[in-house]
């Protein structure tokens, strides 16, 4: 956790409401693999990290609420019977989202001020969204002391993503914000949304992040797109979600569909695949097996799937040819953000180096690295 981050929404609440706030860390989170089999009811392989949102919350003796974003230097005043989706809103819809979910289910909230503060860099698909709508409904379920689960809390998350921010995302990155273990790994099945943790021994290796500092536009209608292409396919194979497809059943509609989307089911029956693969490789030790599941998983997204970019693949290309990387694929929704990197520890500063020699020459700008520590989930700072 960023002490130098606690105290700083620490201090801005005490000096703007005069008052001590209960406070809350809500991690972001990498993901192994399994991406885009959430919403298909599938299996991912994510974990929360040690970088996450700040929030710090108290009831409020005004007629309205108050929330304030330290990072952006921007603060936003609503009331609670007059909430609405905001046009381009960014973080705000996040707020609102929340609260609104929170008062569909009749829940009693009161007036409220909130300021808070992250540092996961935003677009790099390290879920701040997640961890921020998390932090939210946490710190308002204390406060106002709502009685919800932690797992009531998420579908709250999700919901507020899905109504006020407009993105049909799946249940992967709420989840593992809020139930996140430290140094583990969480094997989350999203149709039943439980886990199980594995502690995972990389020996000389570790994982690494690469952010293209890039996020094109369009990422979330193509989003959406691509569920509801997935969705179609289960209708059309009479079948509740892609997760109970098998390519045996797919190839029946070989004829009957566009290629395109064919292809996109394709990629998630057998991500699936390797996520289930990826639990054997680690109960197998064979770290060169995960690694080259990283790279299909990879190939996947960027030829079947379509939602890599160049920049993307320029990272997961640099790889490709270094010894001492054993996989390497883009992370989270796509179309810029994070690649992961499995490579041995010894290596990492060489290959920061090259890569980001290459990565300015090829598109004139710079990428990032970050080293995440594997971090417990949502909760209380005391
Ligand atoms: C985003 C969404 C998740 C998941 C990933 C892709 O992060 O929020 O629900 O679908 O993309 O795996």
């Amino acid at each position: 956790m960023n002490k130098k981050l606690i105290k700083e929404v620490k201090d801005s609440f005490l000096n703007q409401f005069k008052k001590k706030p209960i406070l809350v860390f809500s991690p972001g989170r990498i993901n192994l693999i399994g991406e885009h089999t959430d919403y298909n009811e599938g299996f991912v392989f994510p974990a929360a990290i040690n970088k996450g949102i700040i929030a710090g919350v108290q009831k409020s003796d005004s007629t309205f609420c108050k929330a304030i974003a330290l990072n952006k230097s921007d603060s936003y005043e609503f009331k609670l019977n007059n909430l609405k989706s905001l046009k381009n809103g960014g973080w705000k819809n996040y707020v609102l989202g929340v609260v609104f979910e929170i008062l569909k289910l009749d829940l009693k909230l009161g007036n409220f001020n909130l300021v808070f503060a992250g540092d996961i860099p935003e677009g790099a698909g390290m879920s701040s969204s997640a961890a921020l709508e998390n932090s939210i409904v946490f710190a308002l379920n204390e406060v106002f002391h709502l009685g919800l689960s932690k797992r009531k809390m998420i579908i709250i998350s999700q919901k507020a993503e899905h109504n006020y921010v407009g993105v049909k995302c799946g249940i992967m990155d709420q989840y593992s914000s809020m139930f996140g273990e430290k140094k583990s790994v969480l094997l989350l099945d999203c149709r039943k949304i439980n886990s199980i943790s594995f502690k995972i021994d990389f020996n000389d290796y570790k994982l690494i992040l690469i952010n293209t500092n890039v996020k094109h536009q369009l990422s979330e209608s193509a989003y959406n797109n691509r569920r509801i292409v997935c969705e179609n396919i289960s209708k059309s194979l009479k079948i509740r979600a892609l997760r109970d497809a098998t390519e045996n059943n797919l190839n029946k509609l070989l004829k009957k569909i566009p290629n395109e989307d064919y292809k996109k089911a394709l990629y998630v029956i057998q991500e699936n695949k390797r996520v289930k693969e990826t639990v054997k490789a680690i109960n197998n030790k064979n770290l060169k097996m995960i690694g080259l599941l990283l790279y299909q998983s990879h190939e996947g997204l960027k030829n079947l799937y379509k939602v890599s970019c160049d920049e993307l693949d320029f990272l997961v290309d640099q790889t490709k040819d270094n010894p001492y990387i054993l996989g390497a694929r883009m992370m989270g929704g796509g179309f810029g953000g994070c690649t992961i990197n499995l490579i041995k520890k010894s290596e990492v500063k060489n290959f920061k180096k090259e890569t980001l020699k290459a990565y300015l020459k090829e598109f004139n700008k710079n990428c990032s690295f970050y080293s995440i520590k594997l971090s417990e989930g949502t909760c209380l700072i005391k």
